[in-house]
């Protein structure tokens, strides 16, 4: 059906890319929506596959190339090139007990996990993921990741947040294998290449619109949108892997690219199945104030120190211990807290002081230059001679679909998990749930790539390649056809652009760090009034041919349903637990609250939302290797 017209472009042999230089056969769809008005005015092709990756980061490519080795026929689509995925954003590194520096155990890394999830991670996901994570790094070494070394040539491992020895009694642990301060790009990278290793099809470019649901609950696939020139293609295939990343872009001030605006949870969504612990949004420490670029939580690894207005090293009195390494959520109130006190820096007092510049400059060089790149660009600032100023900014989120550790997506049908045939989801788009309330630094990288493996796997269980597959529901698509449609051609009186900003901006003040009942109360208000705007947008290109205004309208429905998600599971949410912190209700609330929040949409068209609840799991793997962490106190 597709003809490769670049191939001399990207050298390809085994691999196809389909993307704007490809030429759209005119042979005829193998067949179309029901023959409604809409399709007459849109090009539908159909395609067959026995599974199909959405998102092509660190968990769309692990699972695609994943698959294809197990001998299935799989398409991989994206909206960007796949080295665009935002896992090339990530710095400081992935997580696992090689024991490189120290004696490590892969238990030990397990429960710093737990107790930075605050007790709202499922202990077998979590138990599973530690355990797999040196396998799945020496994994990366072997298809190439160029790791930072130690002077005998084993991969670095620098310390990180919340990361310990000995159950939490031996002192700091050096267990994030790194690339410098460019772990992500290397990853995304050596993982592409990888995946050219294989006959994966790439849609690159094409947009996810809707999953194709059938009438018992089953995933069919997946319809999506040629970005080049509106064609709309249904791909139909047995496994359905959702890798699509987070939706950091509902909030102003991210870390996150502007291409996050969670797809593949508005698609969970808009097919009726809920979202998982939305509410729980981590804040990165160190965001550069203004641009929010990320200054990597490997600075304080590498022995950075925070320092507010009156030059004193305020982490020492949050978190004793830990001090800067505390967990994420713990430094981000902590200097929320001395901004809110006065003790900030700069003319408005707003912001903090991240020094490295008692830090040998040849070990800035080495360890961290491209934060030293980024403060220069971004702040102006020479890292080597003074301190860079860094914000709490949005990062994370730890909610997202809700899986098992299998990445089996789960829907809760009269109070009970129910697996939702033929439809899996990975990294940071799924809730496992192994970050639960709070992710500890460096454990993304390995989600991505524990996970996306144990997606392919999970297909290499349960389906044959060329396994037949029923025929596609006779109405697939036309939801997300007429969704296009409509957007298009309303005459409304609101930009994508307005309505987004507001969106952002009510999310950054409402959904903060420190929550309260009365600000999240009025943030539901403002975010419903927001959400209602939605059906009055109009957008100006009425064309199919890269269409952007198009293309962030569509995003914008993703990001609207799950901002508004995540603010009312936040009002909802009487405690406080990781990085959700309630000052009206301080503590965590175990006996009541050790919980997972469900929020699913009741009514698309005003936005209500159910909020249901699931209980957190804490049996571990395997007791005998390692077993439950009951719940306690979290001290860092
Ligand atoms: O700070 C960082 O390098 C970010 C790492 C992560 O979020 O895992």
């Amino acid at each position: 059906m597709f003809r490769i017209t670049t191939q001399a472009l990207y050298n390809l042999q085994a691999t196809k890319l389909v993307n704007r230089f490809c030429v759209v056969s005119k042979n005829k769809p193998e067949a179309g929506p029901s023959q409604g008005h809409l399709t007459d005015k849109y090009t539908v092709i159909d395609h067959t596959y026995d599974a199909v990756v959405v998102g092509a980061g660190g968990a769309g490519l692990r699972a695609a190339f994943g698959l294809v080795e197990l001998g299935f026929k799989t398409a991989c689509i994206s909206k960007l090139f796949p080295t665009r995925s935002h896992t090339v954003a990530a710095q400081g590194g992935i997580n696992a007990a090689l024991g490189n520096m120290t004696e490590d155990d892969w238990r030990w890394h397990a429960y710093d996990t737990i107790k930075g999830s605050d007790w709202l991670g499922d202990q077998d996901a979590i138990s599973y993921m530690c355990k797999e994570a040196p396998k799945a790094v020496y994994e990366l070494e072997s298809y190439g990741l160029p790791f930072s070394r130690t002077p005998e040539g084993k991969i670095y491992q620098r310390a990180f947040g919340g990361q310990s020895l000995k159950f939490g009694t031996g002192g700091q642990a050096y267990r994030c294998c790194a690339v410098a301060d460019r772990t992500g790009h290397a990853m995304l990278h050596t993982l592409f290449g990888r995946a050219l290793g294989y006959d994966c099809i790439f849609f690159v470019e094409y947009f996810a619109l809707d999953l194709m649901m059938d009438d018992q609950g089953a995933c069919r696939g997946v319809v999506c949108m040629s970005m080049a020139d509106g064609s709309i293609h249904r791909i139909r295939a047995g496994y359905t892997v959702i890798a699509t990343g987070g939706y950091g872009r509902a909030f102003q001030s991210c870390t996150s690219a502007h291409t996050c605006t969670g797809d593949g949870g508005g698609m969970t969504i808009r097919a009726g199945l809920p979202m998982e612990d939305l509410e729980f949004v981590q804040f990165h420490p160190t965001g550069i104030y203004g641009s929010g670029c990320l200054m990597t939580e490997g600075c304080r690894g590498e022995g950075g120190i925070l320092r507010n207005s009156l030059g004193e090293r305020f982490m020492e009195r949050y978190a004793p211990t830990a001090k800067d390494l505390a967990s994420r959520d713990v430094v981000s109130r902590a200097m929320t807290k001395e901004i809110l006190e006065g003790r900030g820096v700069g003319p408005e007092k707003d912001h903090i002081h991240l020094h490295l510049n008692h830090l040998p400059a040849e070990l800035l060089h080495e360890r961290l230059p491209g934060i030293s790149e980024a403060a220069k660009i971004f702040a102006g600032v020479d890292v080597t001679k003074e301190p860079a100023p860094v914000l709490p900014t949005v990062h994370y989120n730890m909610g997202g679909i809700p899986t098992n550790f299998k990445t089996e997506v789960l829907n809760q049908v009269a109070g009970k998990d129910q697996v939702v045939p033929g439809l899996l989801a990975a990294g940071e788009a799924a809730c496992a749930s192994v970050h639960g309330a709070n992710r500890l630094g460096a454990n993304s990288l390995l989600d991505i790539v524990v996970f996306g493996r144990q997606a392919a796997n999970l297909v290499g269980e349960k389906w044959k390649p060329g396994q037949k597959q029923p025929d596609l529901p006779k109405n697939a698509g036309e939801a997300a056809i007429a969704r296009i449609d409509r957007l298009r051609h309303h005459e409304g009186s609101q930009t994508v652009a307005q309505v987004r900003k507001d969106l952002q901006r009510t999310m950054q003040k409402h959904a903060a760090v420190f929550r309260i009942e009365k600000t999240l109360q009025e943030g539901v208000e403002k975010v419903k009034e927001i959400y209602s705007r939605k059906d009055d947008i109009r957008i100006k290109d009425k064309g199919l041919v890269w269409n952007s205004d198009l293309v962030e309208g569509l995003e914008l429905d993703n990001l609207l349903l799950q901002g508004k998600m995540t603010i009312e599971g936040a009002l909802n949410r009487k405690e406080s637990r990781g990085a959700h912190a309630r000052d009206d209700f301080p503590d965590r609330d175990d006996k009541n609250w050790m919980k997972h929040t469900l929020a699913r949409i009741k009514d698309a068209k005003k936005g209500d939302i159910e909020l249901t609840y699931r209980d957190v799991i804490t049996k571990t793997q395997d007791p005998k290797e390692f077993d439950t962490v009951p719940p306690k106190k979290r001290v860092y």
